[in-house]
């Protein structure tokens, strides 16, 4: 099992948006038994919250339900627990590793490194663009989907 937390900074826009839509990914290509997906923040300011109205959109939109999803923090133990930690964006990444206390396995990535341009995804709670967030969480979940297949 291949297990992936995705992270952003409060995990109500971006990494629940990766969560479910790298969720309905794996389910759609039978690997549910293969691939496992969570999100967390790296900051407290959402704990307990759930999803933004944006993203719930978003993923309504898809016909997908994260209505049980509510923000956690990342914990210093999930570094043990996952095997790929994926940030959102490059700040992301900085605030992981203050978390964990660094990344000695190289587990931690940014989700559109695995695309064929690398890049941040803007967050929405600040541009308000969620359409821009799906396009760039669509490509970036895609090209990690293929990039576990072929490894
Ligand atoms: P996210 O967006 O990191 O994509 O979930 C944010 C949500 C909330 C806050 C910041 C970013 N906040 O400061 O509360």
């Amino acid at each position: 099992m291949i297990r992936i937390l995705f992270v952003c900074l409060g995990n109500i826009c971006r990494s629940p948006m990766a969560e479910f839509v790298m969720r309905d990914m794996v389910k759609k290509a039978g690997l549910t038994d293969k691939i496992a997906v969570e999100s967390a923040a790296t900051s407290w300011e959402e704990e307990g919250n759930p999803v933004h109205r944006g993203t719930v959109k978003v993923l309504a939109d898809m016909g997908i339900s994260c209505k049980e999803k509510r923000a956690r923090r990342m914990e210093k133990a999930d570094y043990g627990k996952f095997d790929l930690l994926i940030g959102m964006e490059r700040r992301n990444i900085a605030n992981m590793q203050r978390i964990s206390g660094g990344d000695p396995d190289g587990k931690m990535h940014c989700l559109l490194d695995f695309s064929d341009q690398p890049r941040d995804i803007a967050d929405p709670w600040y541009t308000g663009n969620f359409d821009a967030t799906k396009r760039d969480v669509i490509e970036g979940c895609e090209a990690l989907l293929r990039h576990l297949m072929h490894n």
